[in-house]
């Protein structure tokens, strides 16, 4: 999700006030005082701009190893008008994200809240967000989704078709085919009427997610809210449709949000829609490409993994079974699901998430004070030498051996976890599924560059050229 990305500026809002930015420096430094208790090791930089243009100029993992080598793994740092405090070991963010979550809320710029609609799921705690929670996960648990591996399949064949024998921008394709598989999972097969206004509208409104909010016309910003008001409309009319049609047997996140019992609103129901598209496509998207890109750069990987899916392939023409995939067929892909949780690792797409503590926490001797933003660095721990050896390197073969507690969070950890996240594990193999058994395909160009923002993806989306193996 973009909204994590250190491009989002999440913290923009404090330019326009100053005053705001210096009195919990002025606070903190009494509530220091008071208690004798010491903030984490660090430095804050310049006032306001603060150490911005040190993480901004570079790679940003380039920023947190040299803080992690110098402070440890937990220090202070100062990023667009927001103290903060970056932690990187597996105990700090179980601390943060699981025991203590209750004293640390989600935190989001304003702007991004006014986009995807300030009910949404990622921006609330307590009763809202467990009653909108178990809502989301009734329709993407595996039994929810074991319905759906069908039209995912097609899905998948479709866009491999459409691929064939041209050069293509892995990346933007991708796009397509994760948009595709959230918009099913979202409306079922009946709404595939909608599926191009749909897209038109918010790949407007995503134009908008990274721009100043100013609303007047012209501004990017303006044409996204309108776009938002569009997809609201269309929105609507799906939902009145179906409630006056009755029917009861859509087995999807729409008919979960319509269905509660204790009623969601229309407003609720688009705002979570959207949030949904915005949280499920660019993340999967980015991962399969970097999926590509691993295993186009390592022949024998590649080889182990189009064996065990042509194993399943065989299996299955053998047996005179359905040619079809199932759901249990996913569930025999050993090899092809540790290159996928090694993608996860090195990649480490959503390198980190904010939090901001909710009243002055002490953890392991240090002072974090209220109000400050707190950033478990997910991708840190994934790199840990320590934790994986060799981190740099992608090899799946560590995955035999199921990582420890805490140290391994592709998804994130506690009640705001990814409740997309066998959906999102769903595709990725249905679709290497028939990418490693009918298809061949080169990267275009030796470029091994990568591109930040929002995050890590192989320079220009991947280039490459897919061409059938017959
Ligand atoms: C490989 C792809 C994906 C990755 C790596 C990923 C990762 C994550 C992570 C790390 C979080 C937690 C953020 C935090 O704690 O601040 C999260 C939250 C979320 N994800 Fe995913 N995600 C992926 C795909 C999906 C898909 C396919 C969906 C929808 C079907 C989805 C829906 C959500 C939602 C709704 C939340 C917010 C949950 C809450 O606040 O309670 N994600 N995701
Ligand atoms: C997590 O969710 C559960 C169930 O909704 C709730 O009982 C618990 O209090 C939540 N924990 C935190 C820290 O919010
Ligand atoms: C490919 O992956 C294997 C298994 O993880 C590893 O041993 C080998 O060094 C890799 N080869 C290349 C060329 O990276």
């Amino acid at each position: 999700m973009e909204l994590l990305s250190l491009n989002s500026m999440f913290c923009m809002f404090a330019a326009s006030a100053l005053i705001f930015f210096f009195s919990p420096i002025i606070k903190l430094f009494l509530t220091s005082a008071r208690r004798k208790i010491p903030l984490p090791p660090g430095s804050l930089g310049w006032p306001y701009i603060g150490e911005t243009f040190q993480l901004y100029s570079q790679n940003p993992n380039v920023f947190f190893a040299s803080k992690i080598k110098r402070f440890g793994s937990i220090f202070k740092t100062h990023i667009l008008g927001c103290p903060c405090v970056m932690i990187s070991s597996p105990a700090a963010a179980k601390f943060v994200l699981l025991t203590k979550a209750h004293l640390f809320k989600p935190t989001f710029p304003a702007s991004k809240e006014r986009m995807l609609g300030k009910q949404a799921i990622f921006f609330h705690q307590g009763d809202y967000h467990a009653k909108l929670r178990k809502l989301v996960l009734r329709a993407f648990m595996p039994a929810a989704l074991k319905n759906k591996v069908e039209d995912i399949e097609s899905l998948a064949k479709d866009s491999l078709q459409s691929w064939e024998g041209r050069s293509i921008n892995t990346y933007q394709e991708m796009k397509t085919f994760t948009f595709n598989v959230a918009l099913l999972s979202i409306f079922g097969k009946d709404e595939i009427l909608y599926r191009e206004d749909l897209k038109r509208c918010y790949y407007i409104l995503e134009k908008g997610y990274n721009s100043m909010p100013i609303n007047i016309p012209g501004t990017l910003f303006h044409k996204s809210m309108k776009a938002r008001k569009e997809l609201a409309q269309i929105l609507a009319k799906i939902i009145s449709t179906r409630r006056e049609s009755k029917l009861e047997d859509h087995n999807d996140l729409l008919e979960s949000f319509m269905g509660d019992k204790e009623g969601l609103t229309d407003e609720q129901i688009a705002d979570n829609v959207i949030g949904v598209i915005f949280a499920a496509r660019d993340t999967t998207a980015s991962v399969l490409t970097w999926i590509m890109k691993y295993l186009g750069e390592n022949q024998s990987v590649l080889e182990a993994v189009t064996e065990e899916q042509e194993a399943i392939m065989r299996l299955k023409e053998e047996s005179g079974e359905d040619k079809a995939l199932n759901w249990e067929d996913t569930k025999k892909m050993p090899i092809t699901s540790r290159v996928l949780q090694e993608t996860l690792r090195v990649a480490s797409i959503l390198s980190f998430t904010f939090r901001e503590a909710v009243e002055d926490v002490e953890y392991e001797g240090y002072l974090i004070p209220k109000g400050w933003k707190i950033l478990p660095l997910f991708r840190n721990i994934h790199h840990s030498p320590e934790i994986f050896p060799e981190p740099e390197k992608f090899d799946p073969t560590r995955f035999e051996v199921a990582p420890k507690p805490n140290t391994y969070m592709p998804f994130g950890s506690g009640n705001h976890s990814c409740p997309g996240n066998e959906l999102a594990k769903l595709e990725i193999l249905v679709i290497l599924h028939h990418l490693t058994t009918k298809y061949r395909w080169s990267i275009v160009g030796a470029d091994n560059g990568i591109q930040y923002g929002p995050f890590a993806l192989p320079q220009n989306g991947l280039p490459i050229i897919l061409s059938s193996k017959e």
